[in-house]
């Protein structure tokens, strides 16, 4: 399944300095490595668990399940009696056994330049057993389930870890959702704890965290399912009074400071202004009067293998958001088993993942899999583009990064602006670049790679979903020669299948459904409160397997190239045709810098493409410039793929975390105005600029 030989033409190989010590320094080793996680798995996993605690050791098989509805419920068991406990593994392990209590776990940086804080891996541990014991005063118990709704700060990593500590599990809640999307997620767990914080800003913009959370608790309320606490960190002020005034005024404007005239101290106190929020002492705790009385010592519970770590919420097709729940031992396992080969990570590394922790990406790699590996990595709160468009490489060479993983999305956003914010910075410390949430256009990847790596970074395309827990198709950085735009093979444990409609498995080169066929360690076990839905959304579809949604191209080297949701596959004139595919051919166009597309009806295609196009700034749109994309759609991939309708489209409705809302693009194609939800847009004005600037063809 994974190719004797990969080509070594036409392909990127990382340098020399880079494979000399690298954990999988050729693809020969990985091979050797990939044929034994899947024939011994016991033996592959046994050995990478030597290194992590476990009160006691597991008695059963490595892995066992089941993966056919027809043979009765899927099940995924993994190291069946073993017990352990994820926090005491990411903190106490690592300093008693690895002697890495005075090592940085976080550098904390703040939206403003200047609000700095670090945390290492002693002063980490002593913030959560604290924390820890708040919860346990505030009546959580093992199994209860603890909402989570804060911005990118170190007292979220102390909240999630704290829970894991007493078994509790942990939903966070993205810090960008609604008050409904929080309230939905809150009734869907049955929590009874909240914790969040006062508010945050996000570039200029303020966001009154506290007043959002107020409004989510009221309705659970009005449904007569009210939670029973809610802990508030005061992040813009710590200089508050415990009890905040009783009446909601809206927290002060940011002033803007001169940095450069301020003692630290002060400079934090106006970067963060004071916030006066509403309280009700009935439900609301003061986070800091709390932990101020809490001891440093917390004696983790011990948790078995298959008891739950934490939930997390990720869309469905149906509209209501599934539950997406991971447990201890084979998460952790998974989490910092990809997180040290995928970013080949080494002791003196700074790494840093732009990805907010309300998402997976933030779970598996910025908390557990970094720190159960006792990695030092970057927080960042703020915005790539904020207070301009160096931020990121002026974070990158403020703290000498080495590791770096971010999204697509904001790799074309900084593309946009060209190469001249990038090289401000010098960016020699890096040494691998990573991607994830889509698929990369091999436009951005060139960018990527040419202009912020500066040709020496391997890139790493990792695929892999909130269900999967960590990465499950994705090159290794020294073993796998990359293409841009591929995921290229397996990780460790992993077994793709590529399936045509009749839920056949394609060999060679292929394009169809991604499947998987067997679990590995890390992926999701149920759906919370509804195991029916988990049976019903991965399973059913083709007995056997385990469904991704995806679609997917192997080539003929056995490279797998991710062609984007099956529900984004478009059939032109009987033609299967991806839109990631017409997109990457429209931003090659040197005047793009972002391209959706999506299918429309045709009474004789069956369905038309519909482009909607970003321009670069600066750049005027023209019937010229139309005629010219169309030709290069046709020159790129065919015929087929001329694009029937285009439009300019000076901002894309994405969600909160950049993706692109087909859903509603589809809409506007149609010109249909019941756009359904839209709660979940980070921009809902661009809906009507897209309206005004429809295609005058499309009638
Ligand atoms: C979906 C999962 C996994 C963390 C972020 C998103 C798409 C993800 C890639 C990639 C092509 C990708 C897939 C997948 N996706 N990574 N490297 N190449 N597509 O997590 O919200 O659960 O989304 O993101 O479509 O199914 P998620």
């Amino acid at each position: 399944m994974i190719p004797d030989k990969v080509p070594q033409e036409d392909v990127y190989h990382a340098p020399q300095d880079l494979v000399k010590g690298a954990h999988v320094p050729n693809f020969e080793k990985y091979k050797e490595l990939y044929l034994k996680s899947i024939q011994s798995p016991e033996e592959f996993w046994g050995d990478i668990a030597k290194d992590f605690f476990w009160k006691t050791k597991h008695t059963g098989k490595f892995l066992d399940y089941n993966f056919d509805v027809t043979k009765g419920n899927i099940y995924i068991q993994c190291m069946e009696g073993a017990t352990t406990n994820i926090c005491y593994n990411a903190l106490d392990w690592n300093i008693h056994q690895r002697n890495l209590g005075d090592k940085v776990a976080f550098y904390w940086e703040g939206n403003e330049p200047g609000d700095e804080l670090k945390v290492t891996y002693r002063e980490l541990l002593h913030q959560v057993c604290k924390f820890a014991n708040v919860l346990k005063s505030v009546g959580v118990r093992k199994g209860d389930r603890v909402s989570i709704y804060m911005p990118m700060v170190v007292e979220l990593v102390v909240a999630m870890l704290a829970c894991a500590r007493i078994g509790a599990v942990h939903s966070i809640v993205f810090a960008g959702f609604s008050a409904e999307s929080l309230f939905e997620r809150i009734m869907d767990s049955q929590c009874s704890l909240l914790i969040t914080a006062d508010g945050f800003y996000r570039g200029d913009k303020l966001i009154s965290l506290k007043l959002i959370a107020d409004d989510a608790l009221q309705r659970c309320r009005d449904k007569g399912v009210p939670v029973e606490k809610c802990i508030m960190l005061k992040h813009l002020s710590k200089e508050q009074p415990d009890s905040p005034a009783a009446s909601p005024s809206p927290p002060a404007k940011r002033p803007c400071p001169d940095l450069q005239q301020e003692t630290p101290k002060d400079k934090v106190r106006k970067i963060r202004p004071k916030a006066q929020v509403p309280w009700n002492p009935e439900v609301d705790l003061c986070w800091h009067t709390l932990v101020d009385g809490a001891s440093e010592e917390c004696e983790p519970e011990w948790c078995a293998s298959e008891d739950p770590l934490f939930i997390l919420y990720t869309s469905g097709s149906t509209g209501k958001p599934k539950g997406v729940l991971h447990t201890v031992s084979g998460y952790m396992l998974y989490a910092a088993t990809t997180f040290k080969l995928v970013f080949d990570y080494q002791p003196d590394d700074v790494y840093w993942c732009t990805a907010d922790i309300g998402w997976i990406t933030g779970h598996s790699y910025i908390t557990y899999g970094p720190l159960t590996n006792g990695a030092t990595s970057v927080l960042f709160e703020g915005l790539p583009t904020y207070p301009d468009m160096s931020r990121m490489w002026e974070i990158v060479d403020k703290y000498q990064v080495t590791k770096f993983y971010t999204a697509p999305t904001a790799i074309r956003l900084l593309m946009k602006y060209g190469s001249a914010p990038v090289q401000k910075f010098r960016r020699d410390s890096l040494k691998v670049l990573g991607t994830v949430g889509e698929p990369i256009n091999p436009e951005a990847w060139q960018w990527y790679y040419s202009v912020v790596g500066e040709k020496k970074c391997p890139v790493v395309d990792t695929f892999w979903q909130t269900e999967t827990g960590g990465h499950v198709l994705t090159p290794l950085p020294a073993a796998t020669p990359m293409k841009p735009g591929s995921a290229t093979f397996p990780f460790f444990g992993v077994v793709p299948a590529i399936l045509n409609e009749s839920g056949e498995e394609l060999e060679g080169p292929s394009e169809g459904y991604l499947v998987f066929k067997q679990p590995w360690p890390g992926i999701m076990r149920t759906v919370y409160g509804n195991h029916q839905r988990f049976e019903a959304t991965y399973f059913q579809k083709f007995p056997g397997y385990y469904v991704t949604g995806d679609g997917c191209r192997r080539d003929q080297d056995g490279y797998f190239w991710i062609t984007g949701r099956i529900d984004d596959m478009l059939n032109v004139s009987g033609h299967l045709l991806s839109t990631a595919e017409v997109e990457s051919a429209l931003v090659e166009h040197p005047a793009v810098s972002e391209a959706a597309v999506v299918g429309r009806p045709h009474p004789v295609k069956g369905e038309s493409l519909y482009c909607f196009v970003t321009l670069i700034d600066g750049v005027a749109y023209s019937t010229t410039l139309e005629t010219e994309l169309k030709q290069q759609v046709r020159e790129k991939i065919g015929a087929i793929a001329t694009p029937d309708y285009m439009q300019n489209a000076p901002g894309l409705p994405k969600t909160r975390s950049g993706k692109i809302m087909r859903r509603v693009l589809r809409k506007i194609a149609r010109n249909e105005r019941d756009l359904g939800d839209v709660s979940t847009l980070a921009d809902s004005s661009v809906i009507d600029q897209l309206f005004n600037n429809r295609c005058p063809t499309a009638v």
